[in-house]
């Protein structure tokens, strides 16, 4: 049985919402079309570690109908969507991914769907936040100096902590099992803007070992994914999670980039007075432009209601924060890792008691008798208390991912983090124009000559911002 879900019963419904996505996903259909028949991705071992959500199976769907032989994990441990995985399993694609998964189980996933045959690995991988390329080169870089097995890791949080463990107990003397597993790998494709910065600090310390793409910055995701997905979903896992009107209520949201940005027009939009806390003066300015009340979570700490962070940064709500909370504050984070919020020493503060209201909400109490509620145990709210993005705006973000996939495929690049060109990203926009009905103006020859384009695009320098 090579794969592990939750209940293969669940295949059935499962498979409706997979075929309702399909619909709402327009881009990836689109190319299946396309490309189906030829089967470019005929031959690629793909591997995936990214949120088995409804929308991901159309892109494993998409994947395995351009030829490609795939292997799955989640990104999250909360993250997964038992009937799509097990839809999946169903299908015959190896998928190991379940709904509340431990953090031992975690890594156990990502190192089975890494494996495709007496410990090979893939050509090629589709990352989202990057722990399936760090498990490689943490593989690596074990093998090469078994020492790091045996470091303190205690500074490093429990997801680094877990990981480095699961090495250790695989560990065995002079084995190059990673080290022929990178050596094999085309390359990665990563999805979210926490795992970019991971590449290109590893790039800039000459310690990554396969190209990679950069599929957040491409203009049709993180400027769509981040920014309106969030808008939608954040508020989708806040009431699921808690059923709390948020008209008339303080908000604050720690972070103004695209993620911020989304989030803050949600609570806005419901009716909430919305706070922002930034570091860039450029982003600060931009909220305060937008009529946001720019503060510190130091200043806001006892007003606020909500709380939420979207700045892919550790320690932005601290422990000392939570203690200073108004009773029943909600607290949450939308950004990929959960060292947003201090959760650790929130666990292990002395005096403070945790009742779980149900999955993925939890209340503590301090001592002085005031509670906060923690969504998610602090990781991502919108895929650990709903179901992450609609269809729509992953088929963006997918339609990325696929075209970076068979880029990599289909070329040999030398070590380095890449983008998509401009033309494939108005591509990809424009195959979800139809759904939505827009009909674009064209441009004359004369208009395309005065401001220097052709009439086919692209349509915007590089240095254009959106
Ligand atoms: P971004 O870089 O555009 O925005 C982050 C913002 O946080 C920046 O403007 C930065 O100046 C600010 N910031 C950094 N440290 C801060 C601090 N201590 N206090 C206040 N502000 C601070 O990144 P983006 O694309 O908005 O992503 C944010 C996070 O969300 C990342 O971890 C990303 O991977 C994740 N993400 C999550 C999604 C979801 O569905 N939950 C979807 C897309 C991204």
């Amino acid at each position: 049985m090579d794969y592990k879900v939750k209940d293969l019963s669940l295949a059935d419904f499962g498979r409706k919402e997979i075929e309702i996505a399909e619909k709402e996903m327009p881009g990836l259909m689109a190319l299946r079309k396309k490309h189906g028949e030829e089967a470019p991705l005929r031959g690629a071992k793909i591997m995936g570690s990214l949120h088995m959500t409804v929308q991901t199976a159309v892109l494993i769907e998409t994947l395995t109908a351009l030829g490609a032989d795939v292997r799955w994990a989640s990104c999250n441990i909360y993250s997964t969507q038992d009937h799509a995985a097990a839809a999946i399993a169903k299908s015959g694609v190896p998928v190991f991914a379940w709904k509340g998964e431990t953090l031992e189980e975690y890594w156990w996933c990502t190192e089975q769907a890494l494996n495709f045959g007496e410990g090979k690995g893939p050509d090629l991988i589709v990352d989202d936040g990057g722990d399936a390329t760090m498990m490689i080169h943490k593989g690596v870089e074990a093998e090469k100096k078994p020492a790091i097995l045996e470091q303190d890791y205690s500074e490093e949080g429990e997801d680094f902590r877990e990981l480095m463990a699961l090495l250790n107990k695989h560990y065995s003397e002079g084995s190059d099992r990673w080290q022929k597993v990178a050596e094999g790998i085309k390359g990665v494709s990563e999805e979210t803007t926490t795992g970019v910065h991971r590449l290109y600090q590893m790039l800039d310390r000459k310690e990554l070992l396969f190209p990679a793409i950069n599929v957040n910055d491409s203009v049709t995701k993180s400027k769509f994914d981040n920014l309106y997905g969030c808008r939608e979903s954040l508020a989708d896992g806040i009431k699921r999670a808690t059923d709390v009107m948020v008209a008339g209520k303080t908000v604050v949201v720690c972070g103004f980039g695209d993620v911020g940005k989304g989030c803050a027009q949600s609570m806005r939009g419901f009716g909430a007075r919305v706070l922002v806390t930034e570091i860039d003066p450029i982003c600060g300015l931009q909220a305060a432009m937008e009529g946001y009340e720019v503060t510190t979570v130091e200043a806001a700490v006892k007003e606020a209601d909500i709380f939420v962070t979207a700045t892919g940064n550790r320690d932005v709500i601290t422990v000392e924060h939570m203690g200073q909370m108004k009773d029943m504050a909600i607290v949450c984070n939308i950004g990929h890792f959960d060292n947003e919020i201090q959760v650790e020493k929130l666990e292990n503060l002395p005096g403070i008691e945790e009742i779980n209201i149900k999955p993925q909400v939890d209340q503590f109490t301090f001592s002085d008798g005031h509670s906060i509620v923690l969504l998610s145990r602090g990781r991502l709210v919108n895929l650990g208390n709903a179901t992450g993005h609609p269809s729509f705006v992953m088929s963006n973000s997918f339609t990325n991912q696929t075209l970076a996939q068979l880029d990599l495929w289909q070329n040999d690049f030398e070590i380095g983090v890449y983008t998509l060109s401009k033309k494939l990203d108005e591509e990809v926009a424009r195959l979800h124009l139809g759904k939505l009905g827009v009909t674009l103006t064209e441009l004359t020859p004369e208009q395309a000559s005065y401001i220097g384009v052709t009439p086919e695009g692209p349509f915007k320098p590089e240095h254009y911002r959106y």
